[in-house]
């Protein structure tokens, strides 16, 4: 390029008078999804090769994004996988045409082609980003990554680690099974993996006794509740869905529906301990995922653990004037469901089977037309979710976060999704975000491919 003194001269004086197009102008970050291979099997496992999956960057997980509250995010989807896709933000508060569903506020992106991702971050907090196309196939695949966006006070913590808790399906081969639509799955509790496994980033060899660690904890499974003990430390639950906890909870068992995620600070055991470990609990059993041995000591300095400075965001206070609206969840295997409406049409639950839509929301099936509420913003919604059927299920509610209405009329900490337990009934509330549409659906992405999947329209 020829660039004369002349119209350098002219480029500077136009980025002083401009500033902000200037600052428009800084080329935003590319998040290229393909397909890649990667030694996804741990040498402990034995010598297993490696395996090809989908991912931001050709990793899984995808690029850890890190922002300060209050920047902007900008990226921009390169889609380079032979299926079209798109980009979902996680727990984040955004504009509605921002929200990455496909055929809903956007188009899916085709192979080839790209799209642009622009908002301000309102919240700190851990968040996370994933496909929101063919989900039940894509994020299998490994198309995630984490966002952590840093508070302006932080903490102070000697350590600050992202563990993504994911959930594989592999052959022997190491090669994830292609059975993404295998109805006993969507009929029961979802796709279940034979490899469990945390990834830490940053993953550090050793940890001093009484230094202080952040952990932050998402559920990526595409349908696996993983219940995570933490030995080697005590400390505090601080966050939870990225919002922090009002009053901070003593650590003990974790359980994470999909998508959920919490933030726990604790201080490395000074006594007996040799690790830090990180435990997949089922049945009875115990799973190592992770462990860092201890080496050294550091001074037990610090105070208390404190809660985390709040977001800009308001708790509410009373239900007063608050409109109902009631979920019932319903169908799958040894459910009760016999009949639902799909496409307009209603159906036996045989007749559902065979198109492969298995669950119902008020006895509507898949993602209807009509949204299940129009809601004015900044309208008050309470809704009561009861779980009709034999399995639990990770409910999210796209937009913005909601509070669980406790059964003594208090109010639960904000959260983006709620697991809610076979044959339970669990209540929510929430202010209607800005206008849009907006998804309810649940998390694991197999329910929610065979038919868990409504909306609200706010105007
Ligand atoms: Cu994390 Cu609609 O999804
Ligand atoms: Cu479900």
């Amino acid at each position: 390029m020829n660039v004369t003194r002349r119209r350098f001269l002219k480029a500077t004086a136009a980025l002083y008078l401009l500033p902000t197009i200037a600052k428009a102008n800084i080329p935003s970050a590319i998040l290229e999804a393909k397909a890649a291979s990667m030694q996804l099997i741990g040498a402990e496992f034995g010598d297993y090769p490696k395996t090809e999956i989908w991912g931001f960057q050709g990793t899984v997980p995808g690029p850890l994004l890190r922002f300060k509250q209050g920047d902007t995010l900008q990226q921009t989807l390169h889609n380079n996988l032979p299926q079209p896709t798109s980009i979902h933000w996680h727990g984040l508060r955004l504009p509605n045409a921002m929200d990455g569903v496909p055929g809903f506020t956007q188009d899916a992106v085709p192979t080839g082609e790209t799209f642009d991702y622009a908002f301000p971050l309102k919240d700190a907090g851990t968040f996370w980003y994933h496909s929101h196309n063919r989900s039940t196939e894509q994020v299998a695949r490994g198309l995630y990554g984490v966002i952590v966006v840093k508070e302006h006070t932080p903490p102070d913590v000697d350590h600050d680690i992202v563990v993504v808790l994911d959930d594989w399906r592999l052959d022997e081969t190491a090669q994830i099974t292609d059975d993404f639509g295998a109805m006993h799955d969507w009929t029961h509790a979802g796709r279940m993996g034979n490899y469990v496994h945390a990834h830490l980033t940053p993953s550090p060899d050793t940890l001093q006794k009484n230094a202080r660690v952040r952990l932050r904890f998402v559920n990526v499974a595409s349908d696996r509740i993983m219940t995570i003990a933490i030995q080697g430390g005590s400390g505090k639950v601080v966050a939870r869905d990225g919002m922090p906890l009002q009053a901070p909870e003593d650590l003990g068992a974790l359980v994470f529906g999909p998508a959920e995620r919490a933030d726990v600070i604790l201080d490395v055991d000074p006594s007996e301990a040799q690790a830090l470990q990180i435990v997949f609990l089922e049945r009875d059993t115990g799973y190592l995922l992770h462990e860092i041995p201890l080496a050294g000591d550091a001074e037990a300095t610090r105070g208390p653990i404190q809660a985390l400075p709040a977001n800009p965001v308001s708790y509410l206070s009373s239900l007063e004037g608050a409109r109902e609206i009631p979920l019932v969840m319903e169908g799958g295997a040894m459910g009760r469901m016999e009949s639902a409406t799909f496409d307009g049409e209603d159906l036996s639950t045989r007749e559902l089977v065979q198109k492969g839509k298995v669950w119902a929301f008020n006895g509507i099936v898949g993602m209807p037309d009509a949204p299940l509420a129009t809601l004015r913003q900044g309208e008050l919604v309470r809704m009561p979710i009861a779980n009709d059927t034999a399995f639990a299920h990770a409910m999210h509610l796209h937009g913005t976060h909601f509070q669980e209405v406790l059964p003594d009329g208090g109010f639960g900490p904000m959260k983006d999704t709620i697991l809610v337990q076979p044959r339970e009934t669990r209540e929510i509330a929430f202010v209607a975000p800005p206008p849009g549409k907006w998804l309810f659906h649940c998390h694991m992405l197999s329910h929610q491919s065979a038919g868990m999947k409504t909306w609200f329209e706010v105007v």
